[in-house]
């Protein structure tokens, strides 16, 4: 049995009829950028999260980069984040001229809370949170922080659609919450797109307007913009599949629920849940082995695809070499970056396949 680490297709197919429907509908509606399809999917997605705006827009990097562009901090500000995150959580506020430090991550993946305090200093104005592989993060001890401090605080949700804690979704814990649309994302759409959540009107105003070419009215201009439109036909079909959220985030969730209570391996390091399962839309399922060349070889030989996400952290990468940091400057990170593996997992995914890597794995 061959099984693909992610697969797109099935979860397509899932939808088909009410996807290509949606698909004729706005091809036959002759509108195509900033229509009723974007409208009413800021509506609803605003609603699904409890938030009272949102903003679509062309990807999650352009979401973060506008989200800071919206705080007015000034560059060379700090802005505290993950050592172990996605390079793009950082690249969103580097952008803004603002400079990161970074904290290491708990054994939950996510920034560790209780180390945060440590690298504030007087020119920190902001936390850059990440639910990193859908976990969301300690939210209730970081926003405890971000009060005492007076930072703002941005949520990057584009692994984490729907997380919550006691019923409070990601995004809406801080100021603005960015998310990715990106097609492998357990919201994804079908090319490029993203969105920032917020309370605050004047955020989202500002965001609105940044989108598009910095004009509220058409052919006015008050601020050097961007083009970072999400598209109508995006915005359409993302609103078929947001109706559908919950319950493929189920499927994942039962999934990686039976790889969480079958797999047996003491040479396999699960993930821990930390807010239980409703914390957990396991965008990825992530563990960490010691021999991870040895483990590597022996899934290829059983044809079970995997990936690292991510095998090499950011400060470590040639884009932020102007930092200056090195090889044992955020050892927890790093050693993860060694060490972790993500095994199968999409919708879609097969009882039988699920229970073939499950097989194969406790017999490493
Ligand atoms: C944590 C995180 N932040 C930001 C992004 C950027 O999203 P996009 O690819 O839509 O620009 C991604 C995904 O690519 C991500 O995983």
């Amino acid at each position: 049995m061959k099984i693909e680490n992610n697969q797109l297709l099935p979860q397509y197919l899932m939808y088909k009829e009410e996807y290509l429907k949606k698909v004729e509908e706005v091809l036959e509606s002759g509108w195509y950028v900033l229509g009723n399809e974007v409208k009413n999917f800021e509506q609803e997605f605003a609603e699904y999260n409890g938030a009272k705006y949102c903003v679509g827009v062309a990807s999650g990097l352009d979401a973060l980069i506008l989200a800071f562009e919206a705080l007015h901090l000034n560059p060379g500000d700090e802005v505290i984040a993950p050592a172990n995150t996605y390079i793009a959580s950082i690249m969103g506020f580097t952008r803004n001229g603002l400079v990161p430090k970074f904290v290491e991550p708990d054994e939950y993946y996510n920034m560790d809370a209780t180390k945060i305090e440590e690298v504030i200093g007087p020119k920190t104005k902001a936390i850059c949170v990440v639910h990193l592989y859908g976990q969301i993060a300690n939210m209730p001890e970081i926003m405890k922080i971000a009060n005492k401090y007076n930072l703002k605080v941005v949520e990057d949700c584009a692994q984490s659609h729907g997380a919550s804690i006691n019923g409070k979704k990601c995004g809406t814990w801080g100021d603005v919450g960015c998310f990715s649309f990106y097609p492998t994302k357990n919201l994804g759409g079908f090319g490029d797109g993203g969105a920032i959540i917020t309370n605050n009107k004047e955020i989202d105003d500002e965001i609105r307007m940044m989108r598009n070419y910095g004009s509220k009215k058409t052919y006015y201009f008050e601020k050097v913009g961007y083009n970072s439109r999400l598209d109508e036909l995006q915005a359409g079909l993302l609103r078929v599949k947001l109706q559908h959220l919950d319950e493929l985030t189920d499927d994942r969730r039962n999934d990686a629920l039976r790889y969480l209570n079958e797999l047996k391996n003491p040479k396999i390091k699960l993930p821990k849940l930390k807010f239980g399962e409703a914390g957990h839309v396991f965008h990825l399922f992530v563990v960490e082995v010691e021999n991870r060349n040895a483990f590597i070889q022996y899934c290829e030989k059983n044809e079970i695809s995997l990936k690292i996400h991510y095998p090499q952290p950011p400060h470590l990468s040639d884009a932020y070499k102007y930092l200056g940091y090195h090889r044992g400057d955020f050892p927890v990170t790093e050693n993860m970056a060694d060490h972790i593996i993500t095994l199968p997992l999409y919708n879609g995914m097969l009882s039988d396949e699920v229970k073939y890597v499950i097989d194969k794995l406790n017999c490493f």
